[in-house]
């Protein structure tokens, strides 16, 4: 039995910070209102899916203290890519010289939790060490004018080196989730823009986030004391806020970046974990509950010992 262990990390934004004031000023809209709602306070903007990825990747390499080179696949979550055509993960695959297979992956905001059940399996059959990469350029797909959605969204990407070990590893457990008949709820078409029924995902949201997080913490045979840090998607504060006053997490145990990145979609949970990472908020053998949810709809949970 081969499992997997996270042995890199790193993220990328792009520079340009977007403030609630600077929104107010085009919208009609306000930092109370975009506080209050959502807890977002700035968001970067103006990035492009493949640099971040290839920056958060390089940096995620790096840590492991390999070459690209030692990478056997790199999986790209990501609902915007640069193209349809090529894959972006292949423009990763070639700025970083990483050897066998690049594909992209679109699982919407769930995208990273996805990526990183599929990579584990990859990995249970013979893959070899793996970039995860989970990035988004929503800022891209966002009708600026739209201020229902232009609040919300924002731009960025991480990454983890995965790599084979012998035994089980340190995934604990996992659940995929997919409901199509809900599809509706979030959309954009070839060229278009960004659209949602956000009370509904709201409300939708923190139900199955709490139902695949509990079932997680179940197959992992662990209770809810038992998770040292919760890392959501972060697509509103309120919802994280509810999902853990009903799953029993304080907040004090969730990594929340939402107030300086926004909605970044397959990026914000790999923000979020490089965030606790970098704060010493997470030690080898703590247990860490990832969950996301979104467009299709998906959602996703998956229960990680840290063993970096
Ligand atoms: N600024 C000021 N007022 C606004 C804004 C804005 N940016 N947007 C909406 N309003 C107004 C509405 O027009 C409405 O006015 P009305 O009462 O006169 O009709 C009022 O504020 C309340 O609007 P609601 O939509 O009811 O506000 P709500 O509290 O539901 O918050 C929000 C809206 C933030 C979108 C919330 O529903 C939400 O976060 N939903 C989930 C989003 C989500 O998780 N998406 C999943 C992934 S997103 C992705 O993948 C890109």
């Amino acid at each position: 039995m081969r499992g997997i262990r996270v042995t890199g990390w790193g993220i990328s934004v792009p520079d340009k910070v977007v403030t609630n004031d600077d929104l107010s000023v085009r919208l009609d809209t306000s930092d109370a209102w975009i506080t209050e709602r959502t807890g977002i306070r700035e968001r970067r903007i103006g990035g492009k899916t493949s640099e971040m990825a290839i920056e958060a990747g390089r940096q995620a390499v790096d840590r492991a203290g390999l070459a690209p080179s030692d990478i056997d696949l790199v999986v790209l979550a990501t609902t915007t890519p640069d193209a349809l055509v090529p894959g972006t993960a292949c423009t990763v695959q070639a700025a970083l010289g990483t050897s066998g297979g690049a594909m992209d992956l679109n699982a919407a905001c769930s995208g990273f939790v996805y990526g990183l059940v599929v990579s584990a399996g990859l990995i249970a059959t013979g893959a070899g060490r793996t970039l995860l990469i989970g990035a988004d350029a929503l800022s891209r797909i966002t009708d600026w004018d739209d201020r229902k959605m232009a609040v919300l969204v924002g731009d960025g990407g991480g990454a983890v080196v995965l790599e084979p070990v012998e035994g089980p590893g340190d995934l604990l457990s996992w659940n995929l989730n997919a409901d199509g008949s809900l599809r509706h709820l979030l959309t954009c078409d070839h060229g278009g823009y960004l659209d949602m029924d956000g009370k509904e995902v709201f409300r939708r949201a923190v139900r199955v986030v709490v139902e695949s997080a509990q079932r997680a913490i179940g197959d992992a045979g662990l209770e809810v004391d038992d998770i040292d840090l919760l890392v959501p998607h972060q697509a509103n504060l309120r919802i994280i806020q509810a999902a853990c006053q009903r799953l029993g997490i304080p907040e004090s145990r969730t990594s929340v970046v939402i107030d300086r990145y926004g909605n970044t979609s397959s990026g914000s949970i790999p923000l979020a974990l490089e965030d606790a990472l970098r704060r010493g908020r997470v030690r080898t053998g703590d247990r860490l509950l990832l969950s996301g949810f979104g467009g299709g709809m998906t959602w996703a949970s998956a229960v990680l010992r840290w063993g970096a």
